[in-house]
């Protein structure tokens, strides 16, 4: 089962819903992610789709998080995935208000509650810095900065934006030490991951760049050099 803690500086792989990171292909690259974080000793986290999870967690050992979670009590609630019901699947954590997957602010709050409560850890995306801030304060494991019209693209935040980051690293640690920051949008390689620490970030959390390459090892070693010194 998928260890529950995370090591910082940390690469997070989302896998969004991409076709070809579903069902099959969601295990093959979780696995491939777990395979390169032992050759390599890197901390890797993986965000298969919701309906992956599971099984997922079931084979890899590296944390696994779910990408979005509902706020509502385990029970008598329809259709919904709960906090309690993602840890009894197996996961470490979950991305909160992604940029494709946004919450109200109460959400967030009723979330990041929630998973701290189940020994959940939490990722809460934000767009800049004043829902950053907001977020930081709401003392979550993480706070990850995307902004949005650089997600999917071919530039990495690290460059198109450096001054987001190091801004929301700064302000960051004025609210709380005890939450990590992560940036991501764009990011594709070792550089950008190492620019990502420089900028004083724990990490990345990236998407298009693993599960659209061709040869998916050599990026995620070629991402893996850039946390070393
Ligand atoms: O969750 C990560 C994501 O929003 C960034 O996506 O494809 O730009 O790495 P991508």
């Amino acid at each position: 089962m998928g260890t529950l803690s995370v090591r910082k500086p940390v690469i997070v792989v989302n896998f969004k819903t991409y076709p070809e990171a579903s069902g099959q292909g969601a295990l093959a690259i979780a696995a491939l992610c777990e395979q390169v974080s032992v050759e390599t000793g890197a901390s890797i986290v993986v965000a298969p789709p919701l309906m992956d999870l599971a099984v997922v967690a079931s084979k890899v050992k590296i944390p696994v998080f779910a990408q979005h979670l509902d706020g509502v009590p385990s029970g008598s609630t329809t259709g919904h995935v709960t906090v309690e019901n993602a840890k009894a699947s197996g996961a470490a954590g979950t991305l909160v208000n992604h940029s494709e997957r946004r919450l109200r602010i109460s959400e967030i709050h009723e979330l990041i509650d929630r998973t701290r409560a189940s020994g959940l850890l939490s990722i809460v995306c934000t767009n800049n810095l004043a829902v950053s801030r907001a977020c930081a304060a709401m003392e979550p494991d993480f706070v990850a900065i995307e902004p949005p019209e650089l997600i999917g693209g071919d530039i990495s935040v690290t460059t198109a934006n450096p001054k987001i980051v190091a801004d929301t690293v700064e302000s960051i640690k004025t609210i709380s030490r005890n939450v990590g920051v992560l940036c991501g949008a764009g990011v594709k390689n070792g550089r950008d991951v190492a620019k990502a620490l420089e900028l004083g970030a724990d990490g990345v959390l990236l998407a298009s760049g693993v599960v659209k390459a061709k040869d998916r090892k050599a990026v995620l070693l070629d991402l893996v050099s850039g946390l070393k010194d």
